[in-house]
């Protein structure tokens, strides 16, 4: 008995020094340990990249500024490759062995869905910047947006194809292997039957498919006066190539998902003259958008902010406002001080977070001119 305390307080010590050591190695106690994770590579590479280039732009002027409580912001990013499954080890990683203490992420909601119950059972508070099904926000208390959700989205796209588009029969493309696609078709059919208009087809795809043509022939022979496609770039941009190969020359537009330099790369002239809805336009921005772009510019080569850009820049302003506002950065009081933001100045508008943790705000739509996005419209909430 006499013998058992020692070894077993000692074994405790020797853990204890393991453990602090590998924490000291990692952050030094004069920074914040700010976890991201995001699609840096694979299908929705783009989307990753402008996030995270938002977010470094945000947490350099936050250091430059001289930090938050006295201390630098230290972001810990990893990628997740686009692929499914990894976003739960990196927000796994990031909590248990970087000892963040809240995580910025992700962009397409199937993986901002991944993360969000492993940040909610660790009581570490999660900002997607932009992911908009509503589920996101919905799995705890923890999890919050600094964007709109698709019920809203939905009916902007709906409203535009009714009344700009003057189309009264659509058809709806949808890939039934993301969260995104299937609660934003759902969304727009609601909005546009609610408007008066028809749904005359409705076809599946799985994501990262390449031929799409069979599907295509179905909503031809339907005779839609346009197609709402809510899926992510590649896929768009493939869809919009195969609708003209199979003479389907109507208008085809989308939501967030199509913005992407790529969208117009792949689909040159076959995406001409269409349209999305998304969260911003660096052509429509206040004083302090305009700061912004100037300011992205500068650090990324002349490179034009897109809304992930500005959404990535936004939440980690959000963090940084929140966690001075708790004067701490403890889950929970981090956790109330984010769910109390309101009317926070921010380059996509100003943010309030309401009661469900999602952000009321304005949609633009843009379309594809010239291979560029031209700003249309805003439509606020
Ligand atoms: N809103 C999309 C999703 O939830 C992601 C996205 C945001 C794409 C902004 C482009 C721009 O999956």
């Amino acid at each position: 008995m006499l013998m058992k305390r020692p070894l077993l307080f000692s074994a405790l010590v020797l853990t204890a020094a393991v453990l602090g050591l590998a924490g000291c190695q990692k952050t030094a106690t004069d920074e914040i340990a700010v976890g991201e994770f995001a699609s840096l590579t694979g299908k929705e590479a783009t989307f990753g990249i402008s996030s995270h280039e938002g977010t470094v732009l945000a947490v350099e002027e936050i250091n430059a500024a001289g930090g938050v409580l006295g201390k630098k912001f230290k972001l810990l990013t990893e990628d997740n490759q686009s692929k499914a499954g990894e976003s739960a080890n990196a927000v796994n990683k990031l909590i248990a062995k970087d000892g963040v203490i809240a995580i910025l992420g992700e962009v397409a909601s199937s993986r901002s869905l991944e993360a969000a119950p492993i940040c909610q059972s660790n009581k570490t508070p999660q900002i997607s910047p932009s992911s908009t099904n509503p589920k996101v926000t919905e799995t705890g208390d923890y999890i919050f947006r600094v964007c709109f959700i698709d019920p809203f989205q939905g009916t902007v796209m709906a409203n535009f194809a009714k009344k700009t588009l003057k189309a009264q029969k659509v058809a709806v493309f949808t890939d039934v292997k993301s969260d995104y696609s299937k609660g934003l078709a759902k969304f727009f059919k609601e909005g546009f039957l609610k408007a008066g208009g028809q749904i005359v087809a409705e076809l599946d795809y799985n994501g990262g498919d390449k031929d799409f043509k069979g599907q295509l022939t179905a909503i031809k022979s339907a005779n839609p006066d346009g197609v709402f496609v809510p899926g992510y770039y590649t896929d768009a941009a493939l869809i919009c190539i195969q609708a003209k190969e199979v003479g389907l020359t109507v208008p085809m537009f989308g939501g967030d998902g199509w913005e992407s330099d790529k969208l117009t790369e792949i689909g040159k002239e076959a995406v001409e003259g269409n349209y999305f809805s998304t969260h911003y336009s660096p052509d429509a921005g206040g004083e302090k958008g305009k700061a912004f772009v100037e300011a992205y510019k500068k650090r990324y080569k002349g490179k034009l902010p897109d809304a992930m850009a500005a959404l990535g820049y936004d939440s980690a302003l959000i963090l940084a406002d929140a966690i001075q506002r708790a004067g701490s950065t403890d889950g929970d009081k981090v956790r109330a001080m984010l769910a109390a933001t309101k009317d926070f100045d921010a380059v996509t508008g100003k943010i309030t977070i309401n009661g469900q943790r999602d952000a009321d705000k304005a949609a633009v739509i843009l379309k594809v001119k010239d291979g560029k996005f031209a700003y249309v419209e805003t439509v606020a909430p």
